[in-house]
């Protein structure tokens, strides 16, 4: 694979931090700051990269393999895939792992002939956003904390998102008739149910929580030849005869939408509880 990460490479992360963390004063320099302080690049050069690398995506073992098991849950739901949306995709001209992941949905657009192919995160630069555009995507205008309907089969993209991502989602397309649109790449159900339950940040029967049990979960294998890209991914899906009967009035009633932030701070308050817990027990 040709050096798709070499465009940000000017400055690489470890240097940067290196240069930027060894005075007291800029201890708390951060990997945000270095985001911000990534020059921009030039779009035509960076489209080239771009175009290259699904290029070499599509030929590569995990891309076809995730494309076959995407495929074989369409069937299984009988419908063809008519609209991508991307949430959570990550500053791609400045880190690697959000570069093959837009190589990967863009890749999987055109392998589906997909038209609408919709982008949001709050971390877009205006270049980013323009190398969504030429790439036959859309840049959604506003954030919606994940509440995106299906109302068509739908492809949702939530590469190691924060949690509450997920759950609106599920809030949003809590029935059965709207789930059987919803095919998701994202953290795995499974290991995000189990993770929260030993580590005690729980939220008693939320959505995720509450269709775990219910839905196809497949995990796509990670042979992708860059480590930490496409890790602990799975694609889930929810066929109507796997879900509690329309009248179980305990399980559709809806749960409280979660707010991005004040669930990643409150898993960050967990966090730090937990490395206070930890130096005062050494
Ligand atoms: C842990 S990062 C994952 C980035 C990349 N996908 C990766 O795997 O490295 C989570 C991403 O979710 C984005 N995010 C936070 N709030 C969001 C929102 N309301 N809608 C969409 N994305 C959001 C963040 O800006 C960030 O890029």
């Amino acid at each position: 694979m040709s050096g798709a990460g070499e465009e940000f490479q000017v400055v690489t992360r470890k240097k940067w931090m290196a240069r930027k963390c060894l005075s007291r004063r800029n201890r708390h320099k951060s990997e945000s700051d270095y985001l911000n302080d990534c020059p921009d690049v030039n779009v035509d050069h960076f489209q080239a990269r771009l175009e290259r690398l699904c290029g070499e995506m599509s030929q590569s073992d995990y891309f076809i393999l995730s494309m076959d098991t995407l495929q074989q849950h369409l069937d299984m739901l009988k419908r063809p895939l008519e609209r991508i949306v991307c949430l959570g995709l990550g500053p791609f001209t400045r880190t690697h792992q959000a570069l093959h992941q837009a190589a990967f949905i863009m890749s999987a657009q055109r392998q589906h002939n997909i038209k609408e192919a919709l982008y949001y995160d709050p971390v877009f630069r205006e270049t980013e956003k323009e190398l969504i555009q030429r790439l036959n995507g859309t840049i959604i205008a506003e954030d919606r904390a994940g509440r995106h309907e299906a109302n068509v089969s739908t492809l949702y993209y939530l590469p190691h998102c924060p949690y509450a991502l997920m759950h609106n989602l599920l809030w949003c397309n809590w029935s059965s008739e709207s789930l059987a649109n919803v095919f998701l790449i994202s953290n795995s159900f499974e290991m995000l149910t189990l993770n929260r339950t030993l580590s005690k940040t729980r939220i008693p029967n939320d959505h995720i929580a509450r269709i775990t049990a219910h839905c196809t979960e497949a995990p796509l294998e990670d042979d992708y030849e860059h480590n930490n890209v496409f890790n602990d991914l799975s694609l889930h899906s929810f066929p109507s005869d796997k879900l509690p009967a329309v009248d179980d009035e305990v399980f559709w009633t809806r749960c409280a939408p979660l707010n991005v932030h004040e669930d990643e701070l409150q898993t960050e308050l967990n966090m730090e509880a937990e490395m206070a817990a930890l130096s005062l027990g050494s």
